[in-house]
């Protein structure tokens, strides 16, 4: 999302008429400030109605359970990839080939973390550890996940923010800072119903990512495919096979995929896997041998049995679904019918994935936020979509729309819109000054 297309129409009224309206705007806000609401809009987690739709699994592995999995033993050390039905689960999700994921622990954000640890640490690909190689660079596509460009800046990697079109990330940027570079050692990319914008990379942007020849032998992608199956609606974005791809060009090592089931089943106690070709999965198996003789294994049997396989993880997904629509549809319908022409905001109009990314007017995403939080409304604080936390424009807020129950998110919902138009309005009156 751009500049927007739509004139502010508080900049075509007279100083009176601004005034006039601004003070309206405060007397809205008064009446909502008095109400002492207390509301959240910030978390981007399931709603206990989803987390429900899972219970059942606790039930699949009990005393009585058979403790064995295709000759893999559960109740004991070993198979340090995974159960054998929980990698073919995790395959599928991924679209992968068994031979080439690892399922291990319950975070796919922890395999992150440990991944560019270990290239810290140890390097990749036979290359010196980051830390001997001088300044160490990150491409992060923004507005993008907190999280992620919290893992890299929290090893003094410097995060260099690039552009997150709507098709994905600008790829021109990308392809010259990856192959010009060395100093440039992965990107962060969330491909399906990224966070928070909701988009999915293009086939031409895929293509263009399995295309790349980074000047570093240790660059990798860090596809983060972690709404794979997350759709709400009748259409579900098709993204291509990054890995197909990169066998079609006979590409070497390039990408490192990770996934897990936090949104499926249980957000903290789901199953996380990562995938990568033959190279490198030779090498994060031996990474990982060091931190773990093997991994946490009866939730992989409990996923394994609950899930079955892709379609199993479909009908389940259409269960989530089912609740979600409903919020997304909500926030469509009062963002639009309280902004909607009033050109001071856009949002964007997700298939799948848990936000909505909400532009406003330059300056305004700081004070909006804080507004909201007076009017008793917690929101992801402005900047979090951004490195450092930094949003160039102030522009970008973050909408989780799943947690809240619908009573609650609407009247979340009017109080944001009373305060976008109150911030924006008073920029076009101070701007006058
Ligand atoms: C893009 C993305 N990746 C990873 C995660 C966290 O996943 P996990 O719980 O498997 O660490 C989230 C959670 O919000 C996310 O949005």
């Amino acid at each position: 999302m751009t500049e927007l297309a739509t004139p502010n129409v508080y900049e075509a009224l007279s100083d009176e008429e601004l005034r006039a309206r601004v003070t309206a705007l405060e007397a809205e806000a008064a009446d909502i400030r008095a109400r002492r609401l207390s509301l959240d809009m910030a978390r981007g987690k399931p709603s206990a109605e989803q987390t429900a739709l899972s219970r059942p699994m606790l039930d699949l592995v009990s005393s009585t359970t058979p403790l064995e999995d295709g000759g893999a033993v559960v109740d004991n050390y070993g198979t340090p990839d995974g159960l054998p039905s929980a990698r073919r689960l995790a395959a599928q999700i991924l679209g992968v080939s068994p031979d080439n994921v690892v399922v291990a622990g319950s975070s796919s954000l922890n395999l992150m973390h440990d991944l560019v640890c270990r290239a810290f640490t140890n390097g990749v690909a036979g290359q010196k550890p980051f830390w001997q190689q001088g300044e160490v660079k990150w491409l992060c596509p923004s507005p993008g996940y907190d999280r992620h460009f919290r893992v890299t800046e929290d090893l003094g990697i410097t995060n260099v923010a690039i552009p997150l079109r709507a098709d994905g990330p600008d790829m021109d940027t990308v392809q010259e800072l990856v192959e010009d570079d060395p100093a440039v050692k992965g990107i962060w990319c969330v491909p399906k119903y990224a966070n928070p914008t909701g988009i999915t990379y293009s086939d031409e942007v895929v293509r263009r990512f399995a295309a790349l020849r980074p000047a570093a032998p240790d660059f990798r992608v860090y596809w983060d495919n972690a709404y794979a199956v997350h759709a709400f609606g009748d259409t579900d974005d098709r993204l291509l096979n990054i890995f197909d791809e990169l066998a079609q060009k006979g590409a070497g090592s390039l990408v490192y995929e990770f996934g897990s089931t936090a949104k499926v089943t249980f957000p903290s106690s789901g199953i996380a896997f990562v995938a990568a070709d033959d190279h490198d999965m030779a090498e994060i198996r031996a990474a990982f041998a060091v931190e773990r003789v093997s991994a946490e294994k009866f939730s992989q049997l409990a996923h394994a049995r609950f899930l079955k396989d892709l379609d199993g993880v479909r009908a389940h997904m259409a269960k989530h679904a089912a609740v979600v629509r409903p919020r997304f549809e909500l926030v469509e319908r009062k963002l639009s019918e309280g902004l909607g022409g009033l050109g001071v905001a856009e949002w964007s109009h997700p298939h799948g994935g848990y936000f909505v990314s909400f532009e406003g007017r330059p300056g305004s995403a700081r004070r909006t936020v804080a507004l909201m939080a007076e009017l008793g409304v917690k929101l992801t604080p402005a900047g979090a979509t951004w490195p450092s936390g930094k949003d160039p424009r102030d522009t970008n807020i973050r909408i989780a729309p799943t947690y809240p129950t619908l009573d609650d998110l609407a009247a979340a919902l009017d109080v944001f819109v009373v305060a976008v138009k109150l911030v924006a309005a008073r920029l076009v009156l101070e701007a006058r000054a």
